[in-house]
């Protein structure tokens, strides 16, 4: 191009026609469109034109127009943009020469390019972002990005819209430089709370018509500032908990929420109780709002409690609310039993329905927890009375006996009505004291001693005891000898009775052989106030003792008379030439008599019975056996040690009485000792029944003197000394005469007695059965006993007249029968 410039600047040179054109056309006109008619403008015809081969000459500028030589018109030919052209610049033009030739002809045309509105203003970036806190201040700027308009003039941008408008106004400000500042400038206080996050549209506008735009995203992100305070969810809490609840059960969470962000949104949660005890029992976790428990719950100390919790926030924002926890009982206190008054001791006589101690009971616990019931242990005399609520009265049942229980455990139970039921005890200790309501009782119904005769006299015989079941004073027994009489005499002649051991002391000595036994009564009484007392029977039996030799009554010994026996000589083997006869007044083995010969002739002869006495013969009589034989039978009985008696039985071996004599130069004496024999025999019934019938009279005497004074002086405790009769008691009836024989001697003397008012009851065999009589029947057997004490017979007849007389007949029926064979 510049080359073909250079290349005709000669032509130009040659030939100038200098005229001016110039055209205005707006930007991006269509392809074809009119630029300016050219041939008119510069006075050329269009033959010309086509002559001169018309054409553009341009820098550049052809591509936009091009010249149609035909029409004479400059046209569009391809699309102006201003804006590429001439950027911000204006006016915009195309400058360019027309040239012809023939002759060389050029012409300047300018077209100038108008500015259309084909471009809206822009933002260089879609969005802003913007973080602001919801604290800042309004009046706070914030400075936004500008927008630009590549269109020129009036198309250019012109106005800055900001929607929504709610916090944020636009400020523009003008520079100096023709730049314009844009902010945004805060009207209106962000609340994060409400609207966290914003986006506004900044709108920029330019001034074409129509007008164009272009936006901006403005994002903004309110920052959170600690502008809300906490609030709980409720301002009042209910809950309940259970009394004795373990530390640390959660009772309830209370919650606050805060607004705000973040931290600002951290709650603490506290207890501001100050006044009560809240503090020491009830935790808030300061971070969850979970109250547990810390300390001891009693719903007996606080039915309920109130808690204060406060919420903060780290910017100091805070909000209370209370917790009205209710306690639960729970059965956790046992009833406690007072004992309001008590007696310690009760008499056992008191009547029932005494009241002995008085009890109050108190349950802290609550409704049926606080219930109480209260009941004694069985088997005992007492009850519980229940008067008015919680009071308790023991009352004494039946009838106390110290005897059988001197004290009692009372054992009171009250027991309340929750679940688990709780319960608690009291023991009561009440002794009962004693009253004098038992008698003293002998360890036995009766009591039987036995002595043995020639005892000495102060020996204690044996122990009466009794015991009483009272105490102390009441139980002090003491023994006592009841005044009663034996055989006559006062019993404390015989023995007495210490008071304080019930010792039994023989007073005399006894002698068997008087008397056998004897009863008295002995009384145990008690130091009551009145005393009480029993008495029992105590019967002494006296043991035999061997005192007594055995008396041999026959033959009877007739100091140096001859008393003999005849054995004929013609006499067989076990010929029975005597008897010896003897009695031993002991009983028993002390009266068992066995006999022997003490000394025999030479070449023996007889032989005696070792039990019955019997002297036979034990071999054939021979002549040569002297005539007088002497035998000496020794009588033994069997105590220990035994006493004896020997007896001289004289026999004559011969066939008639007058060998005997022939034999014995002094058979005269002999005869002469028969006939006075019987005379003494005779004599001797005579005395004896003399005795007797004075003895009789004696007693009769005695008896009545005795009536009367046991009429008026019957306890006078007169001594009468007694004597006892020879009594029999053998058993065997070997040897001694047989009981049977004894008994007929008394029955014997009774008869004779006939004429005394107890003459019929001569029986000892009779029982007597009546009580109340017995004393009386007692003391006439004892007088009967001693009437027969009171005949004394001599030793040498000590014997009743009945016996006296047998041996008698015994005697001479032995003779007799010695002289039968003669
Ligand atoms: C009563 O209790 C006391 C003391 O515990 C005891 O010594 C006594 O033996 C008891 N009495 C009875 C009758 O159980
Ligand atoms: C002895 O005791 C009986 C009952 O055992 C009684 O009947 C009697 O009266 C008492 N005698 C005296 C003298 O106390």
């Amino acid at each position: 191009m510049i080359g073909q410039v250079l290349l005709l600047g000669p032509l130009l040179f040659v030939v100038t026609v200098v005229a001016q054109v110039s055209y205005t056309i707006p930007e991006e006109k269509a392809k074809g469109s009119l630029v300016g008619n050219i041939a008119h403008d510069l006075g050329l015809s269009t033959k010309r034109l086509v002559s001169g081969k018309a054409r553009i000459f341009t820098r550049g500028s052809d591509e936009y127009v091009e010249l149609n030589r035909e029409r004479g018109v400059l046209l569009v030919k391809g699309r102006i943009d201003r804006e590429a052209l001439c950027k911000k610049t204006t006016p915009c033009a195309l400058d360019f020469q027309i040239i012809l030739e023939n002759p060389m002809e050029f012409y300047t045309v300018t077209v100038q390019i108008t500015d259309i509105n084909d471009n809206a203003p822009t933002f260089d970036k879609s969005e802003m972002k913007f973080k602001i806190s919801e604290a800042a201040l309004t009046g706070a700027k914030f400075v936004l990005e500008r927008a630009g308009d590549l269109d020129v003039g009036v198309n250019d941008l012109k106005t800055y819209e900001l929607k929504p408008t709610d916090n944020f106004a636009l400020k523009v400000h003008n520079n100096a430089d023709g730049n314009r500042n844009i902010e945004m400038v805060l009207q209106k206080p962000l609340d994060r709370e409400k609207q966290e996050e914003m986006s506004l549209v900044l709108t920029a506008v330019d001034g074409g018509d129509p007008p164009m735009s272009g936006t901006m995203m403005i994002l903004i992100t309110v920052l959170d500032a600690n502008d809300n305070a906490p609030v709980f969810t409720q301002s009042t809490y209910r809950t309940t908990v259970t009394e004795n609840s373990p530390k640390g059960t959660v009772v309830a969470t209370v919650t606050a929420t805060d607004a705000d962000q973040g931290s600002n949104s951290k709650i603490k949660y506290s207890i501001t109780n100050t006044l009560d005890n809240v503090r020491n029992i009830f935790k808030v976790n300061d971070e969850t709002g979970m109250i547990s428990v810390t300390g001891n719950i009693d719903f007996e100390e606080s039915r309920n409690y109130q808690i204060n919790i406060l919420a903060s926030d780290e910017g100091g924002f805070t909000d209370s609310c209370k917790v009205v926890v209710e306690v639960q009982d729970k059965n956790d206190n046992r009833p406690e039993i007072n004992i309001m008054s008590k007696s310690n001791v009760v008499s056992e006589d008191v009547k029932s329905d005494t009241i002995v101690t008085m009890i109050n009971i108190e349950d802290k616990d609550f409704g049926e927890n606080g219930k109480v019931q209260c009941f004694i242990s069985d088997h005992v005399p007492f009850h519980l009375k229940s008067s008015t609520n919680n009071f308790y009265s023991l009352v004494t049942d039946s009838e106390l006996d110290r005897e059988r229980a001197s004290e009692y455990n009372i054992t009171v139970s009250c027991s309340d009505e929750g679940v688990p039921s709780l319960s608690s005890s009291v023991t009561l200790t009440l002794q009962i004291s004693d009253v004098n309501d038992n008698a003293p009782v002998f360890e036995r119904s009766s009591y039987e001693a036995y002595i043995v005769e020639n005892n000495t006299p102060g020996l204690s015989v044996f122990t009466v005891k009794a015991r009483d079941a009272d105490w102390n004073q009441n139980a002090r027994v003491s023994y006592i000898l009841e005044d009663s009489s034996v055989n006559g005499v006062p019993v404390s002649s015989y023995v007495s009775v210490s008071a304080d051991s019930g010792v039994i002391h023989a007073v005399r000595s006894f002698d068997y052989e008087q008397i056998k036994d004897f009863q008295f009564r002995v009384k145990a009484q008690d130091g009551g106030s009145p005393p009480l007392s029993s008495n029992v029977t105590v019967k002494i039996l006296i043991q035999d003792q061997n005192d007594n030799p055995p008396q041999v009554l026959y033959p009877v010994q007739t100091g140096g008379s001859v008393v003999g026996e005849m054995v004929p000589r013609s006499a067989d083997v076990g010929y029975l030439v005597s008897k010896v006869v003897a009695v031993d007044v002991d009983s028993g083995q002390n009266a068992w008599l066995s006999y022997k010969l003490q000394k025999v002739p030479d070449r023996a002869l007889f032989e005696v019975g070792l039990q019955n006495g019997e002297i036979r013969t034990i071999r054939q009589v021979t002549d040569k056996d002297p005539v007088n034989q002497k035998l000496t039978v020794i009588v033994e009985d069997n105590g220990q040690p035994s006493r004896s008696a020997t007896v001289i039985v004289n026999v004559a071996v011969a066939d008639s009485f007058s060998e005997v004599l022939s034999e014995v130069p002094d058979f005269k004496h002999d005869k002469e000792y028969n006939d006075n024999l019987t005379f003494y025999l005779v004599l001797a019934l005579a005395v004896v029944s003399f005795l007797f019938i004075t003895c009789l009279v004696v007693i009769i005497s005695v008896k009545i003197y005795r009536w009367r004074q046991s009429r008026i002086l019957y306890h006078s405790g007169l001594p009468v000394i007694p004597y006892y009769p020879p009594r029999y008691s053998d058993t065997m009836g070997t040897g001694t005469l047989p009981h049977v024989q004894n008994y007929e001697v008394y029955r014997t003397t009774d008869s004779r007695k006939s004429d005394f008012q107890f003459g019929k009851a001569g029986s000892q065999n009779v029982l007597f059965m009546d009580p109340c009589c017995t004393d009386t029947i007692q003391r006439k057997l004892n007088e009967k006993t001693a009437l027969m004490r009171e005949c004394p017979l001599s030793p040498a007849a000590s014997l009743s007249p009945y016996r006296f007389l047998m041996l008698m007949t015994t005697h001479l029926s032995l003779r007799g029968a010695h002289m039968r064979p003669t």
